[in-house]
């Protein structure tokens, strides 16, 4: 490096560093990892999370039940399947963030081949655990051309050239960038000329982040979702994390002539941005009489969308009721008495995939699912699987 460059960058301005890392890092399509270093056994050598599990055990077993694991499932095999198997570059547009390492690319364009030459347009037998099926894999945060790269020691201290001599796969190169929010963002938030809607681009999730109170109280991305560094990153599909991030309170009811009056409300307490962030989700707040058997009656239920609602094409926003951080939903309740009612029933019901079942039983209603017909069926399955009741609670009427 020439002194001169030194001079002209004073030091007072301080280099984003861990930015000018990150671009590197999440370059993409990210570059295959090359020649294997002569020293690295194969078991250094492989890019399985399996195999990196032989020495991380923790981390594995913990990415292994997150949904980075699953990130190629039936629901991006299907639309991949339905796209030209030779595409790279279009394949890119999906694995960039679902299977991001050249070597899935390679492995992905190999599978779809197959397909397409199997006569019966099956799906591909999934030769068992191949590295592009297994989604956002280990190496896909922590390795590039065979170097690991992660945060530092917890103890702060990082290996220097020697000692890394001596550890396994030449030991890593610590850096702060994986303690910072923006590390998620190569996935996880769109560059500002990338799809918006209504002013606001469709993912976002960084820059909610950064306006609400949690950033200045300096909780990032990984506080939350990796607690004591934890590779489970719990989100929407999660009971326990969303209950735990809600305040949700209710308003017993009264009754006024003929009429009943409650209310409850659902605060979003304990996410670092919108609930849900995203376009994909679908919360609903609702209140309803119950008779006492504790069934709903009919023409009682008032309900609340807690959701950024978009068409299928993505072409619109119709609304927008997500809640920002410590935003609230009050809903107030003023129906008639029901004559059998003796009770409420408050709910809040969570649908984390509610896009896309919509989007699948449209796929398969009007067959434009084609070869990856069967895996959109069964990704359709799972969407309207993962929906469950995140409140439930049930509030005696005053007799009349
Ligand atoms: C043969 C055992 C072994 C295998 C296989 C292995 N590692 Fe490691 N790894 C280690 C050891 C030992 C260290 C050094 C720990 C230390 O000194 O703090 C380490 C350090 C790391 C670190 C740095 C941790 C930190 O504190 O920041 C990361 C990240 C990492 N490995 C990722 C991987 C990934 C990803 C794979 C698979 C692609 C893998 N390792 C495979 C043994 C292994
Ligand atoms: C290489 C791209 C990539 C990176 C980097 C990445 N993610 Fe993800 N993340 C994904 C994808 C893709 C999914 C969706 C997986 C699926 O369900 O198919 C996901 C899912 C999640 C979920 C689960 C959400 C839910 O619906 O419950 C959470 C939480 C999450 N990521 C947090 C993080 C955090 C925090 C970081 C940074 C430490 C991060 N991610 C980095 C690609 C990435
Ligand atoms: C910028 C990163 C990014 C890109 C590019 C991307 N996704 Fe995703 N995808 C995500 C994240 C993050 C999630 C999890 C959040 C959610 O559920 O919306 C996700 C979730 C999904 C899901 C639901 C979970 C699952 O595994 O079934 C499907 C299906 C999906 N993406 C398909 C696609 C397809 C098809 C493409 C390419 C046309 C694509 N994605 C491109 C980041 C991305
Ligand atoms: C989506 C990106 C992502 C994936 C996938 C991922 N990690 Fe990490 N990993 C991180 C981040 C971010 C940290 C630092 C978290 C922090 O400091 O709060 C980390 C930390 C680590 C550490 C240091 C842990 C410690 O306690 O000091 C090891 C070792 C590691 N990862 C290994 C793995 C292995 C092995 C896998 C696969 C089984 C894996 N990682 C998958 C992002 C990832
Ligand atoms: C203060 C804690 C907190 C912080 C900080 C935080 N999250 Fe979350 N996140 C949550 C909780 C709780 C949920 C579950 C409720 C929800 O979906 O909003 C969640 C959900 C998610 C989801 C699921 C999809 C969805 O539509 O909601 C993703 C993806 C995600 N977070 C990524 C991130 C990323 C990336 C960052 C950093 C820019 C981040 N989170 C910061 C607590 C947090």
């Amino acid at each position: 490096m020439p002194p001169a460059l030194a001079e002209t960058t004073p030091l007072t301005e301080s280099r984003d560093v861990t930015g000018a890392f990150l671009d590197r890092h999440w370059t993409r399509p990210l570059a295959a990892q090359g020649q294997t270093p002569e020293q690295f056994s194969p078991l250094e050598a492989s890019l399985l999370p399996a195999d990196c599990g032989s020495c991380h055990p923790e981390q594995y077993r913990d990415w292994q039940t997150s949904l980075h694991a699953h990130a190629m499932g039936p629901g991006l095999m299907g639309q991949l399947l339905a796209m030209e198997p030779t595409a790279r570059d279009e394949h890119q547009d999906c694995i960039r963030c679902h299977a991001p390492l050249a070597e899935q690319a390679d492995g992905l364009l190999a599978e779809l081949a197959t397909a397409a030459r199997s006569s019966a347009g099956a799906a591909p037998s999934p030769a068992a655990a191949s590295l592009h099926q297994q989604g956002v894999v280990c190496a896909a945060c922590h390795v590039r051309a065979h170097q690991r790269f992660g945060p530092p020691r917890r103890d702060g201290t990082s290996p220097d050239a020697a000692q890394n001599a001596a550890l396994p796969h030449a030991g890593f190169v610590a850096t702060g960038a994986f303690e910072d929010s923006r590390f998620c963002s190569a996935c996880h938030q769109f560059e500002p000329d990338e799809y918006a809607l209504n002013g606001k681009l469709l993912e976002n999730t960084t820059e909610e982040w950064k306006e609400s109170r949690h950033a200045r109280e300096g909780r990032n991305c990984q506080s939350c979702h990796m607690p004591e560094r934890r590779h489970l990153w719990r989100g929407i599909h999660d009971p326990e994390m969303v209950r735990a991030a809600i305040a949700f309170s209710v308003e017993s009811g009264e009754r006024a002539n003929n009429a009943i009056r409650a209310a409850l409300s659902v605060r979003n307490t304990g996410a670092g941005h919108y609930l849900p962030t995203y376009v994909t989700p679908r919360l609903i707040a609702e209140i309803e009489q119950l008779d006492s058997d504790g069934r709903s009656l009919p023409g009682t239920r008032v309900e609340r969308l807690i959701q950024r609602q978009v068409p299928l094409d993505l072409g619109s926003e119709t609304a927008d009721t997500r809640l920002p951080p410590d935003g609230e939903l009050r809903l107030v309740y003023e129906r008639p008495a029901h004559r059998a009612a003796v009770a409420l029933a408050y709910r809040l019901r969570v649908e984390p995939d509610e896009f896309y079942a919509r989007f699948y039983r449209a796929l398969l209603a009007d067959s434009a699912a084609g070869k990856g017909r069967e895996l959109i069926a069964l990704a359709l399955k799972q969407a309207e699987s993962s929906a469950f009741l995140a409140f439930d609670e049930r509030r005696e009427l005053p007799q009349r």
